[in-house]
């Protein structure tokens, strides 16, 4: 597929199988969407969050940018998190992120990469937080899977800490969030075992990522 007009052809000959398939797939969707999870993922065109976890639109609310960042200033991701949280109410967030990722990479290779450096700078901070445990691991594709997995961890502080998660979990809202990471090689997602469902969570997960836990020496395998 090289010409952009195939993608509008593509699009015609999803939408005539999804059809066929089931006369009322967009009927049932064109009310209102009703997804009981919000994605937050790397915009690498290889972890298409729909795709990988094989749900049909309308089942995950999603949000994408380079390596999978949560910050406290991003107003994109905060509304995309408010709106989920506060009018979808879903139940969950994932931030998934995957090995081998480039934005993660890209962060610690000392090269300039323009604009995006200023992006990529929060996970160096990362990196820079971890630096004796990573510096402990020889191989440098390990080394920076780990830096994958502690990207992602640093997420799901970052998610638990917003003011709408925990205005959420002060209300009784029922609403976990999850840290996976996907296997480019294998297509597999790893739960990296590091949910929270509450306050007291979030500050056990914030501690265990302070004094460095065993779970990294035990934790998923690198892929
Ligand atoms: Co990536």
């Amino acid at each position: 597929m090289t010409n952009i007009e195939q993608l509008l052809e593509n699009n015609k000959g999803w939408s005539q199988r999804s059809i066929e398939a089931n006369p009322r797939f967009f009927a049932d969707l064109v009310d209102q969407q009703n997804p009981d999870y919000l994605w937050i993922g790397c915009s690498d065109s290889r972890v298409s969050a729909n795709v990988i976890v094989d749900l049909d639109p309308g089942l995950i609310f999603v949000l994408r940018n380079v390596a999978n960042l949560v910050n406290h200033t991003d107003m994109n991701c905060l509304s995309v998190i408010q709106f989920a949280v506060e009018v979808l109410k879903v139940s969950h967030i994932v931030v998934c992120g995957h090995y081998g990722c480039g934005g993660v990479a890209a962060s610690v290779d000392n090269d300039r990469h323009g604009l995006i450096d200023n992006w990529l700078r929060h996970i160096r901070d990362t990196a820079n937080l971890h630096a004796a445990f990573l510096e402990s691991i020889e191989d440098p594709a390990e080394r920076l899977n780990k830096l994958c997995e502690l990207n992602v961890a640093e997420q799901v502080v970052n998610v638990g800490e917003t003011t709408i998660v925990l205005d959420a979990w002060d209300r009784g809202q029922e609403l976990s969030i999850h840290g996976w990471i996907y296997g480019l090689k294998d297509g597999i997602i790893r739960d990296l075992q590091i949910s929270i469902s509450g306050e007291n969570d979030l500050k056990d997960l914030r501690n265990k990522l302070l004094f460095h836990d065993e779970r990294r020496e035990s934790g998923a395998a690198s892929k």
